[in-house]
């Protein structure tokens, strides 16, 4: 089969197109022909060379697809040959096909296209995790989530409206501001003219900023409340008020998925189905595609990931 191979640390043009060895299919597995992947921050940490795949993991970048059944293992019996699913990945998705645990395949959500669907399980299984299992965000309270315009944003915007949150988001621009507000957040901010710590009070913030953001992200804390840090693209080490976090009586969490174990993501993964699927089979929670571009060109995808222009998700489509 072919893949894209990362032939050394470095720009997009380090992904190449190439003929690779097929993907073992261990007991437990189900092997997926794949309809398309799609691009995450996190593929272009490892493009880098910063963010090596767990052990076991396919080299390749890719951490969600879709397609079809093409194998089972031994001992799948929730799926079977010629089934559409999508599915959450350690890495591998930028192939023509992958092997992966049953636990962390999903059905494609009523509705969606196959293809489309591929740009669902990573923002679904982060957003629900950390906002919604972590974090408990509930009903008429505050979710502030930075990065709004974010393929991880997007969803989690529209996912706290759907049920039943004030939402507030950061984003860079005026458009991207536009665009947020019609998936249905209720204040947006542009960080690059106003500082959020002054405007917004919330009961759960989702970070993607980390170190830069701490000071801040404490100071908007409402009394009770949960920050859930979810990404470093402002640094990992900064000063703490643990005296401004006792005074709220207020919680700081990390967290990663990619590393977790098979079955703590199989939990995500059948609680996502659950409570975030009939939501996005309602037409409550929708994809967002920005571009979709083949899979073999999957530098031209990165290079508009590393632009920063898009809003929600790059698909790379076969
Ligand atoms: N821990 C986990 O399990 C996990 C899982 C998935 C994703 N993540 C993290 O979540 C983040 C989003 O991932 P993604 O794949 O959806 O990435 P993405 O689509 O490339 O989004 C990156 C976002 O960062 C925003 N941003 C940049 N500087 C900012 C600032 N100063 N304040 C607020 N926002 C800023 C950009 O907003 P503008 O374009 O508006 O400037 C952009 O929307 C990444 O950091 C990723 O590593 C973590």
């Amino acid at each position: 089969m072919r893949a894209i191979e990362i032939t050394e640390p470095g720009g997009p043009e380090v992904l190449a197109w190439h003929e690779v060895p097929e993907p073992r299919v261990e007991r437990g597995d189900v092997l997926i022909d794949v309809a398309a992947s799609a691009v995450n921050r996190a593929d272009v940490l490892q493009r880098n060379g910063f963010y090596d795949p767990p052990p076991g993991t396919p080299p390749y970048p890719g951490l969600e697809v879709s397609g079809v059944v093409a194998e089972v293992g031994a001992d799948v019996e929730q799926f079977k040959v010629g089934d559409e699913v999508c599915a959450l990945l350690a890495g591998g998705g930028y192939a023509e096909r992958v092997a992966v645990p049953w636990q962390q395949v999903l059905p494609v959500p009523d509705g969606v296209p196959l293809k489309v669907a591929a740009g669902l399980p990573e923002a679904a299984c982060t957003v629900w995790s950390n906002v919604f299992m972590v974090g408990r965000l509930r009903r008429g309270e505050t979710l502030l989530v930075h990065g709004g315009a974010s393929g991880v944003g997007t969803f989690a915007v529209q996912l706290a409206k759907a049920l039943g949150s004030h939402v507030v988001a950061t984003v860079g621009t005026a458009e991207k501001a536009e665009q947020v507000r019609r998936l249905g957040a209720d204040e947006v901010v542009n960080y690059r003219e106003e500082d959020f710590a002054e405007k917004v009070k919330a009961d759960v913030i989702l970070d993607i900023m980390g170190a830069r953001y701490l000071a801040g992200n404490v100071r908007a804390l409402l009394t009770g409340g949960r920050l859930v840090i979810i990404g470093m693209q402002g640094g990992r080490k900064a000063e703490l008020d643990i005296g401004a976090l006792l005074a709220k009586r207020a919680a700081v969490h990390g967290t990663t998925l990619r590393a977790r174990p098979v079955e703590e993501k199989g939990v995500i993964v059948r609680s996502v189905v659950d409570n975030v699927w009939p939501l996005v089979a309602a037409g409550a929670v929708r994809p967002v595609v920005y571009a979709e571009v083949p899979m073999s060109e999957a530098a031209e995808a990165h290079r508009m990931l590393d632009s920063g222009q898009h809003v929600g998700k790059i698909l790379l489509v076969r």
